[in-house]
C-alpha cells in the first residue's frame, strides 16, 4: 500500500483537544520481538474541546489485541483503525468521562528507527520526543495532553525504570508513579543488564534525592564527570532560577544508539552514551564540555519543558531556547564566559546562520511542517536561546528574573505558547513587546550595517537593519535589535562608555560632543574613533561595518569587550583568506603579527588565546566568498586554508614553541576549566607547527600523551601531515572502545590531506567496525566526509553520491538521523553550475526512491526549493 502523500500541518489550525486524560496505568510485558502493552486510561471530555467530540488516539505499527470501554469490550464496528492512529465516534462513547483499555503488541527488536520502545545492545530503552508515544500504545500524542502516570514493567531483567518514584517491586518486575501531569513525549522505559553510579544531592528545602547513572557493566568508572555536573546543574538552578528538584529520584542512562544528544523524561533522562561517559584516557576536553552542558540542559528541562511545556511542537523553542539559553548562562559560570560566548557564538553562524541564509530557513516559530523531527534545528534551539539573551539585554537583568518566577508562578502545570512567554514579560516589565516578538516570526539573519564620522566636534553614528527574503517570506518588517557597543580611540582608549543602541527602525542614528566624551574618559580630543559594534554578540545578526584592518588591530589589541576583540581577529584571518583567494592585496603579515600579540599576553587567559589563533571554517570562507559575489571554490579553500596555518606557523615558531613548553598543565589530569584551557593552546600551537611540515613535536606528543585530549590533537596532526602509521596504533590501541573509535573513524576522514578523504571514507565503511546502523557511527564516516569540503565538493561528484547513497540506505532504516544529515546538501547554490547540477541530480536520485520517509522527501523537497 502506497502512503498518501503527507500533508503540511500548520499552526493556524490548532485546535484543543476533544479529551484530556485523568491518568493513565500502563502494564509492559517485555519482550524483544513481541512485548504487550496494556493502558487504561481515564478520560474526561474537555470543555473547551471545540469539535464533536469523537475520541481520537494516536497509533502507529501496533498490532491490536483487544479494546474495552468502562469493561465493556469493543468490535471492529465500534470504532476506525487507520495506520495513523484510532476513532472512537462521539456516539459509542458513553458520556463525558470513560476508561478505555487496549492491549497492543508491539516488536522493539525490529524498530531500527530509534523512536518508541526498542533496544540497544540487549537493553530495552524508549525516545518518544516528538511523536515516538504513538508508536507503543494508543493515546492523544499531542503536548497539550497531560496526565500523571503509573507505570508496571515486567521482565526478567534486573534493572527496570521509568518516570518518577518507585512505587513497589518484586522478582520480575517493578513499578513506578509519576506524580506530575506530563504529556506522553516525556514517558520513558528503561529494562536492562544495568549498573548504577548513585550519589544523593539534597535540595535546598531538605528533600532527599537519590541519584543514579545506569549504565552498562563496565562503564561505571566513567561516570564521575558527569555526576559532578548533575550536582552542580541542580545547586545552580536553586541559585539562579529558584527551581528544586520535585521528586525522590533522579535517573540518567547512557544508551549506544540514540539519534541525538539526550532527552529529558521526566526524572529520567536518557542519554547518548557519547554525552555521559567520561575518563581522562578516553575522553577529551571538549568531550567534558559537552557533558557538563547536556547533563545541565536535560535536568533544567525539568522546569522549562516538563513542569511547563508546549502547547503544540510549533511552541518548541518555547523550552528548547530558553533551556539552551539557561545551558549556556551555566556553562559561563562554571568556565570562563568570554570564552563560552565565543564559542556558542562559532555554533551559531556554523549551524544557525547556514541554515537561515539557505532553503532551510525557517522561523524560530515555524508555522507549518510535515515532519516535526525536521524542525529540531540549530533555529529553534540556538537561535531561540540567542532571543531569551536579547529579552534579558532589553529588559535587565532583574526584570528578566522577576519575569521567569513569573513565569513560573503563572504557568507551573501547563501546556503554554509564545504567547503566554511574552505576555509574562509584557506584564512584568509594561513594555509593548509586538515588534520583539517578530524575532518567532521572521526568517532570516538580519545585516546590519553601520557608518560613523566626525563633522564639527560632533561624532555621529547612524545604524541600518536590512532582514533579507527566506523561502515564503519575501518581506519582512524591521526587527528589534539590541546593538552594545563601545568606541576606541586610535590609541585604544575607551572613549564612550560601553552603551545599549535599539535599532528598532530600518535606521537610527546617535550623535555625541566628542570633547565631553573626551574629558569624560579623561584623553584628549581624537581626529577619528574605531566603533566597537555588537559587543558580546547582543544579537544574532551579520554586521557590516567598514573598518580597516588597522582599526581591527586596535580592537584586537585593546577592545574592553573580549568578545569583539577575538572577533576582530577572527575577521583579519577571514579577510587575509578572502584576500588570496580572490587574488587582492592584503597585509596578512602584519595580521599574523598582530594575532601573535595577542597569543603571547600571559594576562589573557589561555583558553581565549587558543580562540584567537585558530582559523575560521573552510564552509565559513566558503560563506565570505559568496558575500563578495564571487563563486566559492572548496579545494582552493583548502588549500589556502592549509597554506595560511603553515605560514602561522613558520612567522610565529618561536611564539608557538613558547607557548607549547609553557602551557603544560602537568602529569594529573583535570578537565576543569583553567587546565583545559592550557591544553587548548598548547595543542593549537602544536597544530600550527605541524603544519609547516616538522612533525617532530606532533609525534612526540602521540608517544607520551597521557589523556586523549593530547593523544587526539597529536594524531590529527599526524594524519594531516600523511602518517598513517599512528592511526593504526591508535586502532590497535582502542578497538575496543566504541566512543574512542568514533574518533578515530571520523580523524581519518577529516584531517586527511584534502585529495585521501574520500579513498579513506570508502574503505573505512568496509571496516568491521563500521556498524552503519549506529548513529553515532554514521555520524563519524557518512557526516565527516560531508564536513570535509574539499571532499565533499570533488569536482568528479563522488563526494556527492557517496553520502546520497548512505542517505538512501540510512532512510529505510532510520529515517530520523538520515533526513538530519540531508542538511549537508543545503548550501548546494553557493556553488558553481558543474557541482549544482551534479547535487541536484543526487537529490532528484533520493527523492525518486521508492519508499522514501516523510522525513526524508520534506527535507529533499525543501532543500530543492
Ligand atoms: N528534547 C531533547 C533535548 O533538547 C532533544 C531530542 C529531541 C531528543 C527529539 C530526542 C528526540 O534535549
Ligand atoms: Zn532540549
Amino acid at each position: 500500500m502506497k502512503d498518501a502523500v503527507p500533508q503540511p500541518i500548520h499552526l493556524v489550525d490548532y485546535r484543543p483537544p476533544s479529551h484530556l486524560v485523568e491518568d493513565v496505568h500502563l502494564t509492559f510485558r517485555l519482550s524483544p520481538k513481541g512485548t504487550r502493552v496494556i493502558a487504561k486510561i481515564r478520560f474526561r471530555a474537555n470543555p473547551e474541546g471545540l469539535d464533536e467530540g469523537n475520541l481520537r488516539l494516536d497509533g502507529e505499527n501496533l498490532r491490536l489485541i483487544s479494546l474495552s470501554l468502562n469493561g465493556h469490550p469493543l468490535t471492529a464496528l465500534d470504532y476506525l483503525l487507520t495506520p495513523q492512529g484510532l476513532t472512537i465516534p462521539a456516539e459509542r462513547l458513553p458520556g463525558p468521562a470513560f476508561t478505555l483499555c487496549s492491549e497492543v503488541e508491539i516488536d522493539p527488536e525490529a524498530n531500527t528507527a530509534l523512536e518508541g520502545l526498542y533496544t540497544s545492545n540487549g537493553m530495552f530503552c524508549t525516545q518518544c520526543e516528538a511523536e515516538g508515544f504513538r508508536k507503543i500504545t494508543f493515546y492523544p500524542d499531542r503536548p497539550d495532553v497531560m496526565a500523571p502516570f503509573t507505570v508496571r514493567i515486567e521482565s526478567d531483567l534486573p534493572v527496570l525504570l521509568s518516570n518518577g518514584n518507585p512505587l513497589a517491586s518484586g522478582e520480575g518486575w517493578a513499578e513506578w508513579h509519576d506524580p506530575w501531569p506530563k504529556p506522553a513525549y516525556l514517558f520513558a522505559l528503561v529494562a536492562g543488564d544495568l549498573v548504577a553510579q548513585s550519589d544523593r544531592f539534597t535540595t535546598a528545602s531538605g528533600r532527599d534525592v537519590a541519584l543514579n547513572i545506569w549504565v552498562r557493566p563496565g562503564d561505571e568508572d566513567r561516570c564521575d564527570y558527569a555526576m559532578d555536573a548533575l550536582k552542580r546543574s541542580m545547586a545552580w538552578d536553586e541559585q539562579v532560577y529558584g527551581r528544586e528538584y520535585d521528586l525522590d529520584i533522579f535517573n540518567i542512562v547512557a544508551v549506544d544508539d540514540f539519534n541525538m544528544g539526550a532527552m529529558e523524561n521526566k526524572g529520567l533522562n536518557i542519554f547518548n552514551s557519547k554525552y555521559v561517559l567520561a575518563s581522562p584516557e578516553t575522553a577529551t576536553d571538549r568531550d567534558y564540555d559537552w557533558i557538563e552542558g547536556i547533563v545541565a540542559h536535560e535536568y533544567f528541562h525539568n522546569w522549562t519543558g516538563n513542569r511547563i511545556t508546549c502547547r503544540d511542537w510549533f511552541q518548541l523553542c518555547l523550552k528548547e531556547g530558553l533551556t539552551v539559553f539557561r545551558d549556556q548562562q551555566f556553562s559561563a559560570d562554571m568556565r570562563s564566559a568570554p570564552v563560552k560566548r565565543i564559542e556558542d557564538v562559532l555554533q551559531l553562524r556554523a549551524r544557525q546562520f547556514r541554515e537561515d541564509g539557505g532553503p532551510l530557513a525557517h522561523p524560530v516559530r515555524p508555522e507549518s511542517y510535515v515532519e516535526i523531527n525536521n524542525f529540531y534545528t540549530a533555529t529553534v534551539y540556538e537561535k531561540g536561546a540567542e532571543l531569551i539573551r536579547m529579552l534579558r539585554e532589553l529588559v535587565g537583568p532583574d526584570a528578566y528574573a522577576a519575569a521567569l518566577d513569573e513565569y513560573f508562578a503563572r504557568h507551573d502545570g501547563q501546556a503554554c505558547t509564545i504567547e503566554d512567554w511574552l505576555q509574562v514579560f509584557e506584564d512584568v516589565t509594561q513594555r509593548d513587546l509586538s515588534q520583539f516578538k517578530r524575532w518567532y516570526t521572521q526568517a532570516g539573519t538580519p545585516r546590519v550595517s553601520a557608518e560613523w564620522h566626525i563633522a564639527d566636534g560632533t561624532l555621529s553614528l547612524t545604524l541600518r537593519q536590512e532582514v533579507p527574503a527566506t523561502p515564503g517570506q519575501p518581506l519582512k518588517e524591521p526587527a528589534l535589535i539590541p546593538v552594545r557597543l563601545g568606541m576606541l580611540t586610535p590609541e585604544g582608549a575607551e572613549i564612550l562608555p560601553d552603551m545599549v543602541i535599539e535599532l528598532d527602525s530600518p535606521e537610527v542614528s546617535r550623535s555625541w560632543d566628542l570633547a565631553d566624551l573626551a574629558q569624560a574618559a579623561g584623553v584628549s580630543v581624537p581626529q577619528r574613533v574605531i566603533p566597537s559594534l555588537l559587543r558580546g554578540f547582543s544579537a544574532p545578526v551579520v554586521l557590516d561595518a567598514a573598518l580597516t584592518p588597522e582599526d581591527r588591530a586596535v580592537l584586537l589589541a585593546h577592545d574592553g569587550d573580549p568578545f569583539n576583540r577575538w572577533e576582530a581577529g577572527r575577521r583579519l584571518l577571514r579577510e587575509a583568506l578572502v584576500a588570496d583567494l580572490a587574488q587582492t592585496r592584503f597585509d596578512t603579515a602584519g595580521v599574523i603579527e598582530a594575532l601573535g600579540h595577542a597569543a603571547g599576553d600571559t594576562h589573557l587567559d589561555p583558553a581565549f588565546r587558543a580562540l584567537v589563533l585558530s582559523l575560521p571554517s573552510e564552509d565559513d570562507i566558503a560563506q565570505a566568498i559568496c558575500d563578495i559575489g564571487l563563486v566559492p571554490d572548496p579545494v582552493a579553500i583548502a588549500d589556502a586554508h592549509r597554506a595560511l596555518s603553515a605560514r602561522m606557523g613558520a612567522a610565529l615558531g618561536p611564539l608557538l614553541q613558547r607557548l607549547y613548553a609553557e602551557n603544560d598543565p602537568g602529569p594529573a589530569y583535570s578537565p576543569a576549566a583553567e587546565d583545559a584551557g592550557k591544553r587548548a593552546l598548547r595543542n593549537t600551537a602544536l597544530r600550527l607547527l605541524s603544519l609547516t611540515g616538522d612533525l617532530t613535536l606532533a609525534r612526540a606528543q602521540f608517544e607520551n600523551a597521557r589523556n586523549m585530549t593530547d593523544q587526539v590533537a597529536a594524531l590529527s596532526c599526524l594524519i594531516a601531515g600523511g602518517e598513517t602509521e599512528a592511526a593504526a596504533r591508535f586502532e590497535a590501541q582502542w578497538q575496543g572502545d566504541r566512543l574512542v573509535m568514533d574518533k578515530w573513524f571520523m580523524l581519518q576522514i577529516a584531517q586527511a590531506p584534502r585529495d585521501m578523504a574520500l579513498d579513506r571514507a570508502k574503505a573505512l565503511t568496509e571496516h568491521p567496525l563500521f556498524d552503519w546502523k549506529n548513529p553515532n557511527r554514521f555520524r563519524s564516516v557518512i557526516g565527516a566526509l560531508g564536513q570535509t569540503p574539499a571532499a565533499f565538493h570533488d569536482p568528479s561528484g563522488a563526494g556527492y553520491r557517496f553520502v546520497a547513497d548512505w542517505l538512501i540506505r540510512l532512510d529505510g532504516l532510520n529515517p530520523q538521523t538520515a533526513a538530519r544529515m540531508s542538511t549537508l546538501f543545503e548550501t548546494w547554490r553557493r556553488y558553481d553550475a558543474d557541482r549544482q547540477e551534479l547535487i541536484r541530480a543526487e537529490l532528484e536520485r533520493i527523492a525518486a526512491t521508492e519508499g522514501l520517509s516523510r522525513d526524508m522527501s520534506e527535507m529533499v523537497a525543501r532543500i530543492s526549493g
